[in-house]
């Protein structure tokens, strides 16, 4: 007797063409959150100077959190039939997180954050209208990542704020 498939919801033979839709959709994902990971280790480390420790500690945080989102968007990959991409794959994107000419220069870095952060709230929110009705598990899953982006870019936002009552930035 042939392995049964589900005969409803994401996991079905009818919803095969809007699965692979989903699953490239979700290897962008992971793939932003892999990149991410680069950039956050880069500047949580590169930066100089007393104002940079506030900044450094949380860039060091959210490390773990984009890693734990990568692997979360590896699994539903895998859940969906699709395969986790290998790294020769890999385009890089984040142009705006690369290390500023000074290391002092932490507004280079705050702005970068919120970059990419926002990059992530819109194309998470994006997967959020795909599976809306389609896929509640990858929308369920998803909500909750975008939760977390939502909280860092709100953080990073407030280190801009004070800059700019500076006249820093
Ligand atoms: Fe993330
Ligand atoms: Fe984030």
């Amino acid at each position: 007797m042939a392995v049964r498939n589900a005969s409803e919801g994401i996991l079905s033979d009818d919803k095969a063409a809007q699965r692979e839709e989903l699953v490239e959709l979700l290897k962008k994902a992971y793939w932003m959150e892999v990149e991410t990971v680069m950039s956050y280790i880069a500047n949580s480390i590169n930066p100089d100077g007393v104002r940079a420790q506030e900044i450094i500690e949380s860039l060091q945080e959210d490390i773990q959190e984009e890693l734990g989102h990568a692997q979360q968007y590896a699994r539903r990959i895998k859940e969906l039939y699709g395969v986790v991409p290998g790294s020769l794959d890999f385009t890089a994107e984040q142009s705006y997180l690369q290390p500023p000419e000074h290391q002092t220069d932490i507004v280079h870095v705050i702005k970068g954050v919120i970059e990419a952060e926002t990059g992530a709230i819109e194309h998470y929110n994006r997967i959020i209208e795909f599976t809306d009705g389609l896929d509640f598990v990858t929308q369920d899953m998803v909500i909750a990542i975008l939760h977390d982006e939502e909280g860092h870019r709100r953080l990073f936002e407030g280190y801009l704020r004070e800059y700019e009552a500076e006249g820093l930035a």
